[in-house]
């Protein structure tokens, strides 16, 4: 276990193994940022030959390994860029230390000399050293490769109380993304929505401390209770489907917050099957469920004073004698029809069932986090989530949050003709499951679940580019898992709570 401690000290007289350095553009060229300064005035004149030299250019996700020849205390110099030095904020930072501990390997100690001036920015450094420190090792059979023992975060504010608190702040959001991300990373087998649902269970179980309660919801119960989305999504598979409920309720709570998330564990597309090559990452379905969940023991455990009620409907899409066909029609719960087309829409059918659900406890507003098109990350990239809703002020500020949070959310529109076709499209049923035209997939999948907000403000994050990473590490961002929406979340029912 790592640990993470705030010191006041210069950089250059820091005892660690390794020091971290951020490096940022200015017109007058390249310069040490906040918190190296120690380490540019020990290298003096060398300093800009040096990188130079080494060809750094400060540009964000850089890095130099620089042995130090005792020019400052410590052996090791990490160089990291930051950018240009007018665009330093708490995601840049959050970023480049999330970079740097990347880069280093068999240090016991290391002393991140990152711009902290702040509480904000020291929220930021200790996030990304411990983001981006990440490894998911369980199913690794040599030892689990170990982090640095010691991570000292050097800050004039290391006193303070409020900075103590940004660091118990970071840890909370951190551990909560981590958690996430380990459920997203877990092969499909072992995540089963039952077994999904009992880590749900277990992970509540070890955090004894939140005012959480729990409740699982089996199939028999599900198929009782009228939940035809879910049960029609789950029967073609030998697992079958699960509802989590969570729900936190502090005094003196003011507003009432709804979440929702996907939890499909593995999208096989069903009868509509995936070719093979898009089959490959659909463990990472589940994402949506996995970052709610996560997103309210962290609320829970920071206990802000919002009302937090959590739906996760888990089912896995699967081929068989027993799966929905197209052409079925499936009663959501509360009764609405829904005629399918393509079983590889899976996921707007097992949320409007929790999104009924979630209104019965008339919440101020619901926020839906799925990975649930490809349109999506085909317009946006796999860095970006899509968000749209039937509130442009809630939306916004989701994205506000999102950017405070180091998360990129980018609003897409529920053009008018969308509820058009979502209600007219079916010669049968009430609903039309799927977009029949090629194009606006994630606009059509969003107008299909507002058809299941009733009239509460609603938000609906799209995240099938963001929710796994198929490619290499960047900032504080691993690849697979990344538990994306878990941070906009919390920074979300903070905003709420203040
Ligand atoms: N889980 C997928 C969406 C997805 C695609 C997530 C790529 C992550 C990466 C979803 O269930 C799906 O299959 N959507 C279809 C919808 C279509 C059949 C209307 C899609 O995007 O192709
Ligand atoms: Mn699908
Ligand atoms: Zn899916």
């Amino acid at each position: 276990m790592t640990s993470y401690t705030l010191r006041k000290g210069a950089a250059d007289k820091t005892k660690a193994d390794v020091v971290v350095v951020g490096v940022v553009r200015t017109p007058k060229g390249l310069r040490a940022a906040a918190g190296g300064e120690g380490v540019a005035s020990a290298y003096g004149r060398k300093f800009a030959p040096l990188l130079s030299t080494i060809g750094f250019t400060a540009k964000p996700g850089e890095v130099a390994k620089v042995p130090t020849g005792g020019t400052i205390k410590s052996p090791l110099l990490i160089l990291v860029g930051l950018g240009d030095a007018s665009g330093v904020d708490a995601s840049a930072v959050r970023r480049a230390a999330g970079t740097a501990i990347r880069a280093v390997s068999n240090a016991a100690s290391v002393a991140l000399a990152l711009p902290a001036l702040d509480d904000q920015q020291v929220r930021a450094v200790v996030e990304g050293a411990m983001l981006g420190g990440y490894a998911f090792s369980s199913y690794r059979s040599g030892a689990a490769s170990e982090g640095a023992g010691e991570v000292v975060i050097l800050t004039d504010t290391a006193r303070t109380k409020s900075a103590k608190a940004a660091v118990e702040t970071a840890r909370i959001v951190a551990e909560a993304t981590a958690l996430a991300r380990d459920w997203v990373n877990t092969p499909p087998g072992d995540l089963t929505p039952e077994a999904f649902a009992d880590a749900v269970v277990g992970a509540h179980k070890d955090r004894k401390a939140t005012k959480v309660k729990v409740s699982v919801t089996d199939d028999a119960a599900l198929r009782k209770g009228g939940y035809g989305g879910i049960i029609g999504v789950g029967q073609g598979s030998a697992n079958p489907p699960r509802l989590v409920q969570l729900s936190y309720a502090p005094r003196g709570a003011k507003t009432h917050l709804a979440l929702v998330g996907k939890g499909i564990t593995f999208d096989s597309g069903g009868l509509s099957i995936k070719p093979s090559g898009s089959m490959t990452t659909m463990k990472s379905d589940m994402a949506g469920a996995a970052a709610v969940v996560a997103a309210t023991f962290a609320i829970a455990e920071l206990g802000l004073p919002v009302k937090v009620t959590t739906f996760a409907p888990m089912a896995e899409n699967m081929v068989s004698g027993s799966s929905t066909r197209p052409g079925d029609v499936l009663t959501m719960y509360g009764g609405k029809t829904v005629e399918v087309l393509n079983t590889d829409a899976e996921g707007r059918l097992v949320l409007a069932d929790a999104l009924v659900l979630a209104q019965e406890g008339r919440p101020d507003l619901i926020i839906d986090v799925a990975t649930l098109t490809g349109a999506c990350e085909t317009a946006l990239g796999d860095r970006v989530a899509g968000i749209m809703g039937n509130d442009d002020a809630l939306v916004l500020q989701t994205i506000a949050a999102g950017a405070r949070a180091g998360e990129l959310l980018w609003q897409l529109p529920i053009a008018e003709e969308m509820p058009v076709k979502v209600r007219t499209y079916s010669k049968v049923a009430d609903l039309m499951q799927h977009n029949v035209d090629t194009y606006g997939g994630a606009l059509y999948a969003a107008a299909f679940l507002q058809e299941f907000v009733g009239e509460h403000r609603w938000a609906h994050l799209d995240i099938a580019g963001p929710g796994f990473n198929g490619r290499g590490p960047y900032g504080h961002v691993p690849s697979g898992g990344t538990g994306h929406s878990v941070a906009t979340l919390v920074e979300l029912a903070t905003e709420l709570a203040g």
